[in-house]
């Protein structure tokens, strides 16, 4: 059995279930896959931290950037923001030679074409499968499986956070400020929960299925982003009266002239449309393609197992050789 060795930056909740799910999933992945990871260092910001994990205190680094001078074969990117320490780390990888996972959207979305180039330019691969919509394995279907087709248009429920209350104020009967101080007491929404609520972090993702869909480069600031803060009870009564629901939805299309169009709004839904179906933190994801027809898939579009799901099979897809280019495509 082949041994990989990983560096993993970032051990908060999608690194634990990372590092989870490597041991309890130890044993199928050697059968599938024929391989063993090793992690052999690790780094985040405060390693007095108490974790629901034992590594042993050698494998710790203060500065992630140094994981890349190691002799980790891939490094592992979780820690988050568009620049920063995250993104020195990206570069650096990218530019050593070493391929890279990644589930940081933002920095995807803000740095995805100086990303790409370095990709190309030293061959190495970036894996992103859980930068969107979590365990969804959403970026594999538009970049592989539907790479025969042309695809129209995407559209879908990307943050769980906003699905979830618009979802519980109107099964609960509740306004805006009464379902988010709740959300955020139950760890659903941040402290801070204007990306989400504001639309941001949505745009971001789907700034990544357009790129992914229309082999294009991540374009945020082309995006009409608009959030659910002003959305009142009454709002979704009126929806419901009207035979359908208001959800969060993210939408990107192409017209024959090749013209691309993003947009992030709350939007009216026909109560028998599939996306008006997803309810509380799910997400979803519509693509319409010129072969294969519509295609539509949920699941859980965040939490540390879910995730921790995409970034594993983004290690097995290295392991096993496989993977295509980041991003084909120019602005
Ligand atoms: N959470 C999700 O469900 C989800 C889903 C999809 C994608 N993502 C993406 O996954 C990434 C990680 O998200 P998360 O939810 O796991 O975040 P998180 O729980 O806040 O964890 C962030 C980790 O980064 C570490 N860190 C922060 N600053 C650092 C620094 N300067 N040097 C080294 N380490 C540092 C933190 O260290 P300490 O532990 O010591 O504080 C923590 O371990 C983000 O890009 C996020 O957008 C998350």
């Amino acid at each position: 059995m082949r041994r990989i060795t990983v560096a993993l930056a970032g051990l908060g909740t999608v690194g634990s279930g990372v590092i989870h799910l490597l041991q309890d999933q130890a044993d199928l992945i050697a059968r599938r896959a024929d391989v063993a990871f090793d992690i052999i260092a690790v780094a985040a910001r405060d390693p007095k931290k108490q974790r629901s994990f034992n590594i042993p205190q050698a494998l710790w680094f203060a500065d992630a950037r140094d994981l890349v001078d190691t002799q980790a074969d891939i490094i592992v990117e979780l820690i988050g923001g568009a620049d920063g320490i995250a993104f020195d780390l990206a570069r650096k990888t990218l530019l050593s030679g070493k391929p890279l996972v990644t589930a940081n959207k933002a920095m995807l979305a803000k740095h995805g074409s100086d990303l790409a180039m370095w990709s190309r330019k030293g061959n190495v691969q970036i894996f992103c499968e859980a930068s969107v919509a979590g365990g969804l394995p959403v970026i594999k279907v538009l970049r592989e499986g539907l790479s025969a087709n042309s695809v129209t248009h995407v559209r879908g429920i990307l943050n769980g956070t906003c699905n979830y209350i618009l979802t519980t104020m109107m099964r609960e009967q509740r306004q805006f400020d009464d379902v988010l101080a709740e959300a955020q007491a139950k760890g659903y929404a941040e402290a801070d929960p204007s990306f989400d609520i504001d639309g941001w972090d949505t745009a971001h993702k789907l700034s990544l299925l357009t790129a992914f869909a229309f082999d294009t480069v991540p374009q945020l600031s082309g995006i009409g982003v608009k959030g659910i803060r002003h959305l009142t009870l009454s709002d979704l009564n009126d929806a419901k009266q009207k035979g359908g629901v208001i959800k969060l939805i993210a939408q990107s299309a192409k017209d024959p002239h090749g013209n691309i169009t993003q947009i992030v709004e709350p939007l009216f839904l026909d109560s028998a449309s599939p996306l008006a179906q997803i309810d509380g933190v799910l997400n979803a994801v519509e693509i319409n393609t010129s072969h294969a027809g519509p295609i539509f898939i949920q699941g859980r579009g965040a939490g540390a197992q879910a995730t921790a799901s995409a970034v594993v099979a983004d290690l097995i897809d290295f392991a096993m050789g496989r993977g295509v280019p980041f991003l084909k495509g120019r602005p």
